[in-house]
């Protein structure tokens, strides 16, 4: 599952950009590449600036190097049977300012740290459905890549050098999930990457990689043979709001205060660890922000009684065969003396109907 990135005061501004472009825009083609199609869109009131897509993408592997009109934004070479790609073949005039490139469905198995030196302007990278094995240090330093799909190579480890950039500045979202990692890789020295999400689902780790100190806010690690959550694992995360560790089939026990520094998560995901059998209420302490506890299909049927007292932010919870619990605010007239008496209780349902919140707390 991946997030969208956060929206916030800009909405407003988008959408009236969203109403000129839509209302203005205009697709043609234009003379490309033999075996390619250019299309041109032109945006703006007056079709006052043009970005042209190219899609070479089912052409074969004789496609490359492939020349590009100068105001290419978007380039397609995915199933291509590409084997090799290096900078020779991804330069020359448009490439400097690509902004997309898409290199899935191919056989590339290796990159250097020069092979996208010349895409400074590169943003978005899908290399995905590839044979990749590993990452050289600082791959993707020359370019300001704010989304990298990394899905479905064969990496075993990477090390998280991989991914530094000269900028630094844009903050990745990064996909390594259906690979064969078995470990993540620091190096003392290096700088971190920018990396606010980072997914992992479906390799082979084993634990939680050690991930301190990288400024994620969103991380997955779903589907791995990780089986006990570790009280030091999450340390250094402090800005993480997402956390999902699901369908984790031997995953059996999460540590006491693991969680106790992420206090701005507001989601976690502990769905379908049907292992997992209990949670003691320590599990649950430092978690102040947490919204959203998913139990969906786990072991776990209940919670220790006074877990809500840990999470004051709870808003819903989820657990047993699509069981839903939503927190409510009882206020009660009776106590008139004491005033309003305000109690915070949880009211669940299943698609039957109501269900009791004592059997989960
Ligand atoms: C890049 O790959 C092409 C095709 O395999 C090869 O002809 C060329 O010499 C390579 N260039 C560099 C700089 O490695
Ligand atoms: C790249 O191309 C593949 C195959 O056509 C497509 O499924 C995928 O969504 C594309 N990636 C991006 C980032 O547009």
């Amino acid at each position: 599952m991946r997030v969208a990135r956060p929206r916030g005061v800009t909405m407003g501004l988008l959408n009236w950009f969203y109403v000129l472009v839509v209302t203005s825009i205009a697709g043609t083609s234009k003379p490309c590449f033999p075996g390619c199609r250019c299309d041109v869109e032109t945006y703006g009131l007056f079709d006052s600036f043009s970005l042209t897509k190219v899609d070479c993408s089912n052409v074969g592997a004789h496609v490359v190097p492939v020349s590009i009109p100068l105001d290419t934004s978007y380039l397609d070479l995915s199933s291509n049977k590409l084997e090799v790609i290096n900078e020779s073949l991804l330069s020359g005039p448009g490439y400097t300012t690509l902004v997309n490139l898409n290199l899935s469905y191919n056989q590339i198995v290796k990159i250097s740290a020069t092979t996208f030196s010349k895409l400074r302007y590169l943003e978005s990278l899908d290399l995905s459905h590839n044979h990749l094995e590993v990452l050289p240090p600082q791959s993707f330093f020359y370019s300001r890549l704010a989304d990298l799909d990394l899905s479905s190579n064969h990496l075993v480890e990477v090390q998280m050098g991989a991914f530094t950039s000269k900028s630094q500045g844009k903050a990745m979202d990064i996909d390594l999930s259906n690979n064969l990692i078995v470990s993540i890789l620091r190096s003392p020295d290096a700088s971190q990457p920018n990396i606010w999400s980072l997914t992992l689902s479906g390799n082979k780790l084993k634990s939680v990689p050690d991930l301190q100190g990288i400024p994620l806010r969103y991380l997955n690690l779903d589907m791995n043979p990780i089986f006990k959550i570790e009280e030091h694992n999450f340390l250094g995360l402090r800005g993480l709001t997402h956390l999902s560790l699901s369908d984790m089939q031997y995953l059996q026990e999460i540590a006491p205060y693991s969680f106790k520094e992420l206090q701005f998560l507001q989601i976690l995901d502990l769905s379908n660890n049907y292992k997992l059998k209990s949670l003691s209420t320590e599990v649950f302490v430092g978690l102040s922000s947490l919204q959203e506890l998913n139990l969906l299909n786990s072991g776990v049927v209940s919670l220790p009684k006074d877990t809500l007292h840990y999470l004051p932010s709870m808003k819903s919870v989820t657990w047993g065969q699509n069981i839903h619990c939503l927190k409510t605010v009882k206020e009660s007239q009776f106590h008139l003396k004491n005033g309003h008496v305000r109690k915070e209780v949880l009211v669940c349902h299943n698609k039957n109907g109501a269900v009791s919140a004592q059997d989960v707390l």
